[in-house]
Parts: C-alpha cells; sequence; structure tokens
C-alpha cells in the first residue's frame, strides 16, 4: 500500500487525509492534538506538533513514505519541505519556502525580478525614515498569516502601536512596514510540476476592510473579464518563479488597482487556506486540486480532468450571531445550495480579531449565472 505522511490535521487540513484515503494511501499524519479534526480520520496519528522538523523526520525515516503534503498552511508547508527534503521526495526547496512565507524576503525577491511593489521597510521599532512614507501604509509581522497584527495606518500617531504589535506576533520579532494598495482583491490558484505553472482558478475576497482585513468570504469564479485574466496570469507565472515555485500548489494574492493595474499583495506556495484549494477550486472547475497535491508530492504529473460541472462556489465565514442567524434562514430556503456548515464556535461571536477566531464558516453551490446568495 503506498503511503503519505500529511502535515497538520485540523478542520482544513482534514480534507487532505479524507482525499488520500480515497486516493488508496496510507495515511500517516502528525499534528498537534489540540484541535486535531482529522486525528480520528488518519489510519496513524502522531501528537506531535508540526514544528518539531527533526522528530517528524526521523519518525519518517521509519515510515518510508511516497510522499509528504500539506494545504493551505505555512507553517506546515515550512514543515513539508524540510522532511521532503531529508526523504529525497518532490517538493519545493527550502528558499522557495523561505521567500514565500517571508513577507520581507518575498518583496525583495519581487523587486529584483522586476515586479513592481510598493515601497517597504522591515523593521523591529520606530524608525525616523517611516515618516517618509506616504499613507495610508500598512503594518504586518514579516512572517506570520491569517492576518494577525495587519494593522492599516492613516495617521502616523497610530504607528508605533502596530509596529509593537505585529513585531510581538512575529517569529522572528519584525514588522514590514509597506505603502497601502488600493484596489479589489482577488487570488489566484495554480499547480506546479517540475517549475510548469498551471492556473486553476482565480478568487474574488471578501474582506473586513481596515484596519484588520480579516477575510469574510472567498468566490469562485471571480467575475473579472476574460481579458483581464489572460493580462493576469503572466505575471503570477513571472512571481512564481521569482520566488523559485516548482513543485505543489501555490496562492497567490494581488489586487487591481483602479487604474487597471496587477499589484501582488503575497503569495504562498501551497494552497490558499479558508477551503479555498480544498474544496472551492474543484467546486468551481471541477479539477480535483487535492488530487493533484497528491500526485505532484509523489513526482507524478497532475492531471487536468474535469470530474464535476462547474459551479459558482462562495465560503461565508461567520463573525456574529446575525451572520449565524442569516445562514439559518438561508439554509431552511435553499437547503440543496449549502454545500458545507463548519463546526460551528459560537463563544467567538462579536470578538473576531483573526482568521482563527471567527465562529466558522458555510459553503454555498450554485449555477454559474445564479446570484440567490
Ligand atoms: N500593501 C498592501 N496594500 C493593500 N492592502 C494590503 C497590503 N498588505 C496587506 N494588505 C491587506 O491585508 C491583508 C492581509 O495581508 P497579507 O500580507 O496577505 O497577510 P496574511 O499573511 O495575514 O494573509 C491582505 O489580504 C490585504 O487585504
Ligand atoms: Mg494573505
Amino acid at each position: 500500500m503506498k503511503k503519505i505522511v500529511i502535515i497538520g490535521a485540523n478542520d482544513f487540513q482534514n480534507q487532505l487525509i479524507l482525499k488520500a484515503k480515497e486516493m488508496g494511501f496510507e495515511t500517516h499524519v502528525f499534528a498537534w492534538k489540540d484541535g486535531a479534526v482529522g486525528a480520528d480520520n488518519a489510519d496513524f496519528f502522531y501528537p506531535v506538533s508540526i514544528v518539531e522538523v527533526d522528530q517528524i523526520l526521523e519518525a519518517c525515516k521509519k515510515i518510508k513514505p511516497d510522499a509528504v503534503a500539506s494545504i493551505g498552511s505555512d507553517l506546515a508547508n515550512i514543515t513539508v519541505s524540510r522532511v521532503a527534503a531529508g526523504l529525497g521526495l518532490p517538493a519545493n526547496s527550502e528558499e522557495c519556502v523561505r521567500l514565500s512565507t517571508n513577507k520581507y524576503d518575498m518583496r525583495e525577491a519581487f523587486a529584483n525580478a522586476g515586479i513592481p511593489v510598493p515601497m517597504f521597510y522591515k523593521v523591529d521599532r520606530l524608525e525616523p525614515y517611516l515618516f517618509g512614507l506616504e499613507l495610508p501604509i500598512i503594518v504586518k509581522p514579516t512572517d506570520r498569516s491569517g492576518s494577525r497584527a495587519i494593522t492599516k495606518i492613516t495617521d502616523f500617531k497610530d504607528l508605533p502601536e502596530a509596529i509593537e504589535k505585529a513585531v510581538e506576533q512575529s517569529f522572528e520579532k519584525r514588522a514590514i512596514v509597506e505603502e497601502y494598495m488600493e484596489g479589489d482583491e482577488y487570488s489566484y490558484e495554480t499547480i506546479s510540476y517540475k517549475g510548469k505553472h498551471t492556473t486553476l482558478a482565480v478568487t474574488k475576497k471578501y474582506t473586513t476592510g481596515a484596519p484588520h482585513f480579516i477575510e469574510t468570504g472567498h468566490l469562485q469564479p471571480s467575475g473579472l473579464s476574460e481579458q483581464m485574466l489572460k493580462k493576469i496570469e503572466p505575471v503570477m507565472f513571472r512571481a512564481l518563479d521569482a520566488l523559485k515555485v516548482t513543485d505543489g500548489a501555490s496562492h497567490g494574492e494581488f489586487k487591481i488597482t483602479p487604474d487597471g493595474k496587477i499589484r501582488i499583495i503575497e503569495i504562498g506556495s501551497r494552497m490558499g487556506g479558508d477551503c479555498i484549494g480544498s474544496d472551492l477550486v474543484y467546486l468551481s472547475t471541477g479539477y480535483d486540486f487535492m488530487e493533484m497535491v497528491v500526485d505532484v508530492a509523489c513526482g507524478k504529473e497532475p492531471v487536468l480532468e474535469r470530474r464535476r460541472e462547474p459551479a459558482r462556489a462562495e465560503i461565508h465565514f461567520l463573525f456574529t450571531l446575525e451572520d449565524v442567524e442569516e445562514m439559518r434562514r438561508f439554509q431552511a430556503e435553499h437547503p440543496e445550495k449549502i454545500y458545507r456548515i463548519s463546526d460551528l464556535e459560537l463563544e467567538h461571536a462579536g470578538h473576531v480579531t483573526d482568521s482563527s477566531t471567527r465562529i466558522g464558516y458555510y459553503i454555498t453551490i450554485q449555477d454559474l449565472d445564479d446570484r440567490s446568495v
């Protein structure tokens, strides 16, 4: 029997465990026990934190897997790349993972490749030269995700606190301060195999907006024109090359400025979280993205084949009890359009501070031309 090691077992990663089993793999899953929704689905579950790379690698040398994979998590992605390298299995290089998880290194790689970037600085405290930046600006930890400690600044008096917060959240205790780019936000979902990239889907992204930009929903297809989509692909592929992405899924966040320019926010060399990679791509295109990730992790060329009719697929995040009520109303009226409702953590209602403290989510699917949600 083929074996796969999966790094992470939370609600989002659980979908990969189920997929790998469906594909006939024996699943060996490493994750911290708390929140490990997928633990019961795994054939073998190891309660080891995903940051314990050496310990996981040692265990994997005994398991002798055919592939190592994860979806949708930067932290898990770092471990996947190191463990795969230690076992001689296909994955993006450690350098690629560094460039695609550290927001400062990423901006530098883009700038070196001639890809337009906003003005940006790496800091660990307030520096006088920052006052030379044009407002608004945005402050973020260099190496976190999930909208943690992100602040949009429209008045310099708020800058010290924002930097302090971002530095505190950062693993390397650094913040990146960069000029704010206007425009609607989207993400770009691709699969790469031996350095060749294939576009799978484009996602329209909805957030709470300033100051913290927590995702409220994602929709596929994006509604962008064919002409715009043709313009975006070469930009994203160049950016993937700049980050040395060769094998596996990627998730590129970008904005289209009011004058039609494409500006990259960040690219992760892993599937988009928030069910974008694990569910929305499959529902909106029919392509089995998770199967592709497993295939590439085994060194096999991914199969681009529609397994279902494309649909309009959307994930809606729940922030308040009113959101939950609205979902229940929609569910009563259109039960056939509900694809999944997550577990709900109602105690988070009213104090959502980042994407990990949302109440839960639901995914809707409907015909491509149906706009009822
Ligand atoms: N330079 C920027 N200009 C405009 N908006 C930004 C900028 N940087 C971040 N944002 C907004 O903040 C969100 C989170 O920032 P991001 O760099 O993607 O961090 P995270 O890793 O937490 O997702 C983005 O999706 C975007 O809405
Ligand atoms: Mg992001």
